[in-house]
């Protein structure tokens, strides 16, 4: 059993917030980043937390410990509940994403492994391993973990131990629900749900194949 967060990469504020209400009852959370905020700003952050769901800011923040502090600081003041960030620029840059997540009751989440077909290339050979340590080290939350390649996320889980996993690629990348439920505490689901005809459904199929 696992949450189902949706991926609201969608980029029109009016879309979003009509997608989020249809939606919003069958969710634990909706992670919004680059797409929608460069599009709507970051006070749709707030909006959509108004509607009573969670909201998980995907910045995959990756820059030196004080900009990742003032960023980290803007997402949770805008309403935000969680970040996520690169471990890449090294674990002092994650601590400084972890102490503003936890200053503000929040939570962060590392991306270990990316879902895509390219994600292969970077992560693997021991990456994403050492990610994960870094993560479990600056006292991270969580991390982001491919659905895609179940057998990666079950070796990550091995590193993390009850830390959660998040685990994007479902739906449009390929993945099902039920090829990581059992290994993960939230699937993320994006275009199979916001680009549906019908979301509302879509998303109501999608909870239940998580449980
Ligand atoms: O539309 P789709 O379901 O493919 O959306 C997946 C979402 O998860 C996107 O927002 C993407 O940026 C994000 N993501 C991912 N793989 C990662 C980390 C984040 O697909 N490793």
């Amino acid at each position: 059993m696992s949450a189902l967060i949706l991926a609201l990469d969608t980029t029109s504020r009016e879309e979003a917030l009509r997608i989020a209400s249809l939606t919003a009852d069958h969710l634990d959370a909706i992670k919004i980043g680059y797409p929608l905020v460069l599009g709507a700003g970051l006070s749709i952050a707030g909006e959509i937390a108004a509607l009573g769901v969670p909201v998980i800011a995907d910045f995959k923040v990756a820059d030196i410990p004080n900009t990742n502090t003032l960023i980290c600081d803007q997402v949770f003041a805008a309403g935000c509940s969680a970040v996520i960030c690169h471990a890449f620029p090294g674990g002092d840059s994650l601590e400084a994403c972890v102490a503003s997540a936890h200053a503000h009751g929040g939570e962060c989440f590392v991306v270990c492994e990316m879902s895509h077909p390219g994600g292969a290339e970077w992560f693997s050979g021991g990456v994403a391993e050492r990610f994960s340590g870094m993560a479990v080290t600056a006292g991270a939350d969580g991390i982001i973990a491919p659905a895609t390649r179940p057998a990666r996320v079950a070796a990550l889980r091995e590193i993390i131990g009850t830390k959660k996993i998040y685990s994007p690629g479902v739906g449009a990348q390929g993945a099902a629900p039920e090829d990581v439920k059992a290994l993960v505490d939230g699937v993320i689901v994006g275009r199979a749900i916001y680009g549906a005809a019908d979301p509302s459904a879509a998303a109501r199929e999608y909870r239940d194949r998580c449980r």
